[in-house]
């Protein structure tokens, strides 16, 4: 299993390009099951999680291909296969997002439950509930939901959570169900209207995204177009906390500043010079940063997929904080772990309190998720001697190129056989 040897204490320094977002990108992808012409899509980001994708259409029969410049155009017109296995859906749940589309446009489908992950339980009730409410009839049986709707209707859904994945099945299917559905306490993030903005070319008429109501009044059917994918809030985000970190200065370009915020607003009252022109963040940071509390809520709160590398940064940063997790159950698997590189944190319930100490060491460490690897790099960049980050192969699901980008940037990191 390949790892990551960092070694920690350059200030990062340089220009970094920001790559199309994976949580957008996976939805469009699953978009292209409703329609039978091309779906061009750009900005796509080289990762795991859309090489998942890719080879789930494929296997359902869709014909893809990439041109040079990683645009790839997906044709479901030939998909014969209604399938997602338990194989794909173990390593990515965002397949349950096959399961609208498939719904809408083939009526039938048929996909694993996902299990739970190591940040939750994780359940998809809601998408089940909200597609039976357009009159699916669904059954989950050995492990499998097992769809089937001759057209769906358009109906009146609220969600008791925002949910994010939820809101995006729920939008696909309805684009192409007969009459009017209205997604009540639908989630608001960028994602969704960068979903929605790719359905609308498609010729859905979809109104409301980004804001908790939605509106989709259903069409006959939906034709391919050309999309370019929104910029990753989350990698931009993690780039600035690595700046935070090692005291750097980096400019990140090719990003959407307007989708983070409140990471800018906690960052800025933390001590950081942050700088923003059109689609440029610059960040600066001479001194060691203040803690600064944080709660994770749905968008345009504090971002969960951002509080790994907020623990990570008030770690070594002046005082004490505190980080509560409002949207997972378990999403703090990354804090044994930088206790073990000397960090002082404390967990009860969903609350960890930071007592920032004046520098972390380096140790072998073991990533659980995504955000959680994102987090154990942070420390090792800042941390004294060697960090050894096992299990990598989550950060290949959600961050592009990595090593490369770090390494560009005056870090001395290497992934290791
Ligand atoms: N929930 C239910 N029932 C459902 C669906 C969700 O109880 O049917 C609960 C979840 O258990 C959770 C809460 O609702 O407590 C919110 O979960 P949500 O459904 O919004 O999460 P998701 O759609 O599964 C997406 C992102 C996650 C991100 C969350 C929250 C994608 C592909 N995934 O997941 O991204 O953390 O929204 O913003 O968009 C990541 O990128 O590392 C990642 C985990």
């Amino acid at each position: 299993m390949e790892k990551l040897l960092i070694n920690g204490g350059n200030p990062l320094e340089g220009e970094v390009r920001i790559s199309g977002a994976k949580n957008s990108v996976l939805p469009i992808l699953a978009a292209s099951l409703l329609c039978e012409d091309n779906l061009v899509i750009g900005n796509v980001p080289h990762l795991q999680d859309v090489t998942t994708t890719i080879s789930l259409l494929t296997e359902m029969g869709a014909n893809l291909s990439i041109d040079e410049r990683m645009n790839v155009s997906v044709n479901a017109a030939s998909v014969k296969n209604f399938y997602a296995p338990y194989e794909m859906v173990k390593t990515m749940r965002a397949s349950i997002l096959v399961l609208g589309p498939l719904l809408a446009h083939f009526g039938e489908a048929k996909v694993s439950l996902p299990g739970g992950c190591a940040i939750g339980s994780r359940p998809v009730n809601l998408h089940i509930d909200g597609l039976k409410a357009m009159g699916a009839s669904i059954k989950v049986e050995d492990g499998y939901i097992f769809a089937k709707a001759k057209k769906l209707k358009g109906a009146r859904i609220s969600l008791p959570i925002a949910t994010v994945t939820g809101t995006e099945n729920l939008m696909m299917a309805a684009a192409l169900a007969t009459g009017k559905t209205i997604i009540k306490n639908a989630a608001k993030e960028p994602e969704i209207i960068d979903l929605a903005n790719c359905l609308r070319l498609m010729g859905a008429n979809i109104k409301g995204d980004g804001t908790p109501e939605i509106t989709v009044e259903g069409v006959k059917e939906l034709k391919g177009c050309n999309y370019d994918v929104l910029p990753d809030r989350i990698e931009t985000a993690t780039f600035l906390v690595a700046a935070a970190i090692t005291k750097g200065k980096l400019t990140l370009t090719h990003t959407r500043p307007d989708t983070i915020k409140i990471i800018i607003d906690k960052l800025k009252k933390a001590g950081a010079d942050i700088a923003i022109k059109n689609d440029i963040i610059n960040i600066e940071v001479k001194s060691q940063l203040n803690s600064v509390n944080i709660t994770t809520n749905p968008y345009p709160d504090f971002p969960t997929d951002m509080q790994a590398q907020f623990i990570a940064l008030n770690s070594i940063a002046k005082g004490k904080s505190k980080v509560t997790e409002s949207v997972f159950e378990n999403r703090f698997m990354h804090v044994q772990e930088l206790v073990r590189m000397g960090a002082n944190i404390d967990v009860n319930g969903n609350i960890a309190t930071i007592q920032g100490v004046k520098s972390l060491k380096g140790a072998p460490v073991m990533a659980t998720d995504l955000r959680a690897s994102a987090s154990l790099i942070l420390a090792g960049l800042v941390a004294e001697g060697d960090t050894v980050v096992d299990r990598i192969y989550h950060i290949d699901r959600g961050y592009e190129c990595i090593e490369e980008k770090l390494t560009k940037l005056g870090a001395n990191i290497k992934r290791l056989p």
